[in-house]
């Protein structure tokens, strides 16, 4: 099963990542993800993406495309893998097809969490996330057992460094700019689903194994 995730910054792409990852047992693959490893490991990589991340605005496609293509092609990656945070332009999604298909393979569905941009800032606030395993938390909608670790690995809990109010507001706009044209390519494409990202963290995990168990 090989799953495209859609959706603004703060709809719930990752916390629900996590869990189709969990139920399917497949790689979550979070570019944003990789990018902070990187720059947590003070890579080249990492390096010339810190100040893309840190205004909100997407790093090129010259350094995603390659990266994302090299991950997939990982053993791990043949049974499938739930992709969260690509591809998030057109040239990404282009890439992406094309180096399937030299493969005979495709993308089976492309979910996008539709939530309102007044509820992302709101979410953004109190958002908290595990450095290491990547799972987030919410101070007053998912807050962790214990307060400032993460449930799954035990990690100290972070504030990400764009999760700035006016940090925020950008990423939204490059999301409405960029990214928000992935929704008709992929309605094109036959394989976007919609579903409602302003339930509970539960419902919408229902929602979307409906839809799953549909392939
Ligand atoms: P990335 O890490 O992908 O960030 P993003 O798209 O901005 O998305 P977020 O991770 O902020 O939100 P999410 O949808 O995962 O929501 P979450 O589950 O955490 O990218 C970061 C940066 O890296 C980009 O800005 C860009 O610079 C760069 N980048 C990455 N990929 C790239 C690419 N392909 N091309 C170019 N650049 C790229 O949930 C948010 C909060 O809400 C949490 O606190 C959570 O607990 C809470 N929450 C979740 N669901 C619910 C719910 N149902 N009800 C209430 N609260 C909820
Ligand atoms: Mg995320
Ligand atoms: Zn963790």
């Amino acid at each position: 099963m090989k799953i495209i995730m859609l959706g603004a910054p703060g709809a719930g792409k990752g916390t629900q990542a996590i869990r189709i990852a969990e139920r399917y047992r497949i790689p979550h693959v979070s570019t944003g993800d990789i990018f902070r490893s990187n720059i947590k490991g003070g890579t080249e990589l990492g390096k010339k993406a810190k100040d893309y991340i840190d205004k909100g605005q997407l790093v090129p496609d010259e350094l995603t495309i390659g990266m994302l293509l090299d991950r997939i092609s990982q053993p791990d990656c043949e049974g499938g893998y739930v992709l969260d945070g690509f591809p998030r332009t057109i040239p990404q999604a282009e890439s992406l097809k094309e180096a399937l298909e030299k493969r005979g393979e495709r993308i089976d569905l492309a979910l996008d969490i539709e939530v309102p941009d007044a509820h992302i800032v709101r979410r953004m606030g109190g958002r908290r996330a595990c450095p290491k395993c990547g799972a987030t938390y919410h101070l007053e909608f998912a807050p962790p057992e214990r307060e400032g670790l993460c449930d799954r690995c035990g990690s100290e809990l972070i504030t990400r460094s764009d999760d700035k109010a006016e940090t925020v507001q950008g990423r939204l706009d490059v999301y409405h700019r960029q990214t928000y044209p992935l929704i008709s390519y992929y309605r094109e494409e036959g394989i976007l689903r919609e579903i409602d990202g302003t339930k509970t963290p539960d419902e919408v995990f229902s929602a979307l194994e409906a839809l799953l168990s549909e392939v």
